[in-house]
Order: structure tokens, then sequence, then C-alpha cells
């Protein structure tokens, strides 16, 4: 079974995000969306809030499983089997950012891959701090992020 392991902050999910999942299911058996962390962000939702916003927002689909890791995203592929870490590309800035990620997962292991979507132009504009800011100063989001990213919002007041 081919068994993708998307990574991220997740801080929270948007639909950006929804986008790169819903490419990835078709092209693998399996799919674990896995809340892991950037040391250098301070996050809005704890871990749990983040992966139970992700479960309802992935619950259409049978292959997606999420979970979260406080360690190094490249140990748990291996740990659950799986060779291929999925990310998203906005735009070219996101690049730079993502070679760098790869360069230091391929020097951890070297039989593991990054697989690389492109988001829709819909949606490439769309980061998790962005939807937070427009969150806060009362833009309405819901076209942006799943329901259960409203309700996030909603019970953090
Ligand atoms: N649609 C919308 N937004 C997207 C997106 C998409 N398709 N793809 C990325 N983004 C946004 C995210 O919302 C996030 O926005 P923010 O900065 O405003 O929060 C930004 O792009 C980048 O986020 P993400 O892809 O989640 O990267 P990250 O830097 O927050 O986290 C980890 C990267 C968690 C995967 C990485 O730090 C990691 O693997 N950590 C575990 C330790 C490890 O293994 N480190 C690697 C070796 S040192």
């Amino acid at each position: 079974m081919k068994v993708g392991v998307y990574p991220g902050s997740f801080d929270p999910i948007t639909n950006g995000h929804l986008d790169i999942i819903a490419r990835s299911v078709k092209v693998f058996d399996k799919v674990v969306v896995l809340v892991a962390s950037n040391p250098d962000k301070k996050y809005l939702f704890t871990k749990e809030e983040r992966v139970n916003m992700i479960k309802d927002a992935v619950k259409e689909y049978g292959n997606v499983e999420v979970d979260s890791t406080d360690g190094l995203t490249v140990e748990y592929a291996k740990r659950i089997g799986s060779k291929h870490l999925i990310r998203g590309l906005r735009a070219v800035t996101d690049f730079e950012y993502e070679f760098q990620l790869a360069a230091a997962n391929e020097f951890i292991d070297k039989d593991i891959d990054m697989v690389f979507f492109m988001s829709h132009s819909d949606t490439s504009f769309i980061s998790s701090s962005t939807i937070n800011e427009l969150y806060s100063s009362g833009v309405d989001i819901s076209s942006l992020v799943p329901l259960s990213v409203i309700n996030g919002y909603k019970n953090k007041k």
C-alpha cells in the first residue's frame, strides 16, 4: 500500500490544505495528515484542537488519517512505512523554504521523497496566519476554511 504523509502546522487547516489532500488521495492509497511542529512558530490552536478540526474536515474520505508528532516528520514516516512526504507549493516564494526542508529531510533519510502539488490559483493566496488575521478583523472567511475551523474560532472565545 502506498502511504503519503502530509505534514504541516495546520494552524488552522484551510481550503488550500484540503485542496492538496483532495489531490493526494488520488495518488496514494492512504494519506496521513500529520500535525507537526515548526519551532519558529507560536500557535493559536493547540495540537489537539488542530487535529480535531482536521479530522472533522476530512471525514468524507475513507483513506485519510490524522495524527500528530513532536518529533521529526521523516522519523514518523519511517515508523509507519511511508517513503513519501506530501507538500503544497503556492508560489515561487514557497520554493526556497521547501527546497531547504527537502534537503534537511534527505539528510535525515535518503529513502524519503517529497511529493509536491501546485495549489490552485483560487487558494494560492491563503495561509493560516492570513486566515487568523482576517478572522480577528471580522472578515467573513467561511469560503476559505472548513466549518470545523469556524467552530474552532468560536470555541476559542
Ligand atoms: N494552502 C494554504 N496554505 C498553505 C498551503 C496550502 N496548500 N501550504 C502551506 N500553506 C501555508 C500554511 O498555512 C502556513 O501558513 P502560516 O505560515 O501562515 O502558518 C505556511 O504555508 C507554511 O506552513 P506549513 O506548510 O505548515 O509549514 P510549517 O513551516 O508551518 O511547518 C513542518 C513545517 C511542521 C512540516 C516542519 O517544520 C516539520 O516537519 N517539523 C517537524 C520537525 C522536522 O521534521 N523538521 C524538518 C527537519 S529539520
